[in-house]
């Protein structure tokens, strides 16, 4: 079936404050896999195509505000304050100002229920289509449906939503439950909200209201959701259950895409991260949100990659840990390196165990296997750095580069005070201080000559037995 070209805007309650969850922070703000709970549902509704996407706030609105602007920095947010909770309903109608103008159809999310999948919210999209009606809602059927809203139907068709504490004994039967999430028509909408009174047992503006007032417009359309995707989170325990869903949805797309995980109930893969078929991935690694890891990758125990790509081949052993880091095809990292923001390594290039780089470009082959730094550096290809070698980049004001040519050799122990260069096919010896730029080709050292005294020991001795000592 064709499906109507409605225009989509969401609204996304994020006012709660969350009690339960006994913080300072609000509750959306609290995270599941490297993204505040909020971060789902309004990530969703942008995927779905929404143009305009109000998130209402209330408890703490200033930094929700900031950080989910933060999060979302080119999206069509427009915030909402809801000051005082009188109830859903009155929640969705701060929307109101902000989608002035806007007409199609509203989706209607929770901020605290972050595992609605994408599908499910666009069967939503098409129920409502199918049915024809103003108003699509998600339910889910629960063996215990203490606390929830009851969905009534007669003949089948929805005909309101009944809250727990207002239901008699026979509604309380009842298992289909109303998830809170609805595809709404913005001019039925706006119009059947100012109706809403808060009579009922709560005294709230009540949401639920809707079902009714659309049912009486036509029919309402469905989607039976499954329970784990329309949980929400009102404590710490439901915070970790959420997340280890997350966690074993996003870890089994991988596996079922060709990734070996060798212990996926420790690695934690975010969102919008790829991976290339045959990369393993070892036991207690995290890999964060825009990380891009190629085939034939294989990554230790223990790694944390953020915002870092991996090409084809590469291995990264145990404990390594980037961030912002670009690694070419076939590289061998760590154990325990440590690649900062603006490293970025060509083919080949080997880094080893207490290796630290920062804006470092290094080319193709080269080598740094122990115990050094390189921050703001130019390496060219075929290198060899040396145990212990430090670009010294900081005078305590500046920041200076360190560039190397191309088959340059730096003996362990050194020093390259920046700015400096060496030359292509230069040799640095061991334990110099490199102040001076070496040309091509020749051999630079700074070290002071070596004086070797025979028979110290004894003599020292000797004077001490003298001394009576
Ligand atoms: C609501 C539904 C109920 C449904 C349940 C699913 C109503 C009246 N009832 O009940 O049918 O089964 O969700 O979870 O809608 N919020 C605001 N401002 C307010 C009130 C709530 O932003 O003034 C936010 C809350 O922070 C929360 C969401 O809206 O994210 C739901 O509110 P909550 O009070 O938990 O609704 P329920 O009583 O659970
Ligand atoms: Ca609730």
């Amino acid at each position: 079936m064709l499906r109507r070209m409605t225009a989509l805007s969401a609204v996304v309650l994020c006012a709660g404050k969350g009690t339960r969850m006994k913080s300072k922070k609000a509750k959306v703000l609290h995270a599941i896999l490297g993204k505040p709970l909020c971060a789902y549902p309004l990530k969703r509704a942008l995927e779905l195509g929404a143009t305009s996407v109000v998130p209402v706030v209330g408890h703490q609105a200033e930094s929700v505000e900031k950080e989910v602007r933060a999060l979302f920095p080119k999206a069509p947010l427009t915030f909402a304050l809801q000051r005082e909770q009188r109830g859903t309903a009155d929640a969705v109608r701060s929307a109101e100002e902000a989608l002035k103008g806007f007409s199609g159809r509203v989706l209607i999310l929770y901020g605290d229920v972050p595992l609605l999948r994408k599908e499910t919210l666009a069967s939503l999209l098409a129920a409502h289509d199918a049915a024809g009606g103003v108003l699509a809602m998600v339910t889910t059927v629960l063996e215990d449906p203490t606390g929830y809203g009851r969905v009534l139907r007669e003949g089948g068709r929805v005909t309101r939503v009944v809250e727990q504490k207002d239901a008699s004994a026979e509604q309380r039967a009842v298992k289909e439950c109303n998830a809170g999430i609805y595809s709404v028509d913005a001019a039925f909408l706006w119009k059947a909200l100012a109706e809403i009174q808060p009579n009922n047992a709560q005294g709230e503006y009540y949401l639920t209201d809707l079902v009714e007032l659309a049912s009486k417009q036509g029919p309402v359309g469905t989607v039976v959701a499954d329970a784990t995707e329309t949980a929400g989170v009102n404590d710490k325990v439901e915070l970790a259950a959420r997340a280890k869903v997350l966690q074993r949805r996003i870890n089994d797309a991988h596996m079922r895409a060709g990734v070996t995980l060798h212990d996926p109930d420790t690695t934690f893969i975010e969102e919008d991260v790829v991976v290339g078929p045959d990369s393993e991935v070892g036991p207690g690694v995290s890999l964060t949100s825009g990380s891009v890891i190629g085939e034939g990758v294989v990554i230790g125990p223990g790694c944390v990659v953020s915002a870092s790509s991996v090409a084809d081949g590469s291995v990264l052993k145990p404990y390594s840990v980037l961030e912002e880091a670009r690694v070419g095809v076939r590289n061998v990292i760590g154990p325990f390196a440590r690649l900062r923001p603006g490293t970025e390594l060509a083919e080949d290039v080997h880094l080893g165990n207490f290796v630290e780089t920062k804006k470092a470009q290094i080319g193709k082959g080269s080598k740094a296997n122990h115990l050094t730094y390189l921050g703001d550096a130019r390496i060219g290809a075929g290198c060899n750095i040396g145990a212990g070698t430090i670009t010294c980049n900081y005078d305590g004001v500046n920041k200076s580069l360190t560039e190397l040519g191309d088959g340059v050799f730096i003996g362990s122990d050194t020093q390259l005070v920046a700015p400096v260069q060496v030359g292509d096919g230069a040799y640095v010896g061991a334990g110099t201080t490199v102040t001076k730029n070496v040309p091509p080709g020749s051999l630079a050292v700074s070290r002071a000559p070596q004086v070797t005294k025979e028979g110290w020991v004894a003599a020292k001795k000797a004077r001490r037995a003298a001394k009576g000592g």
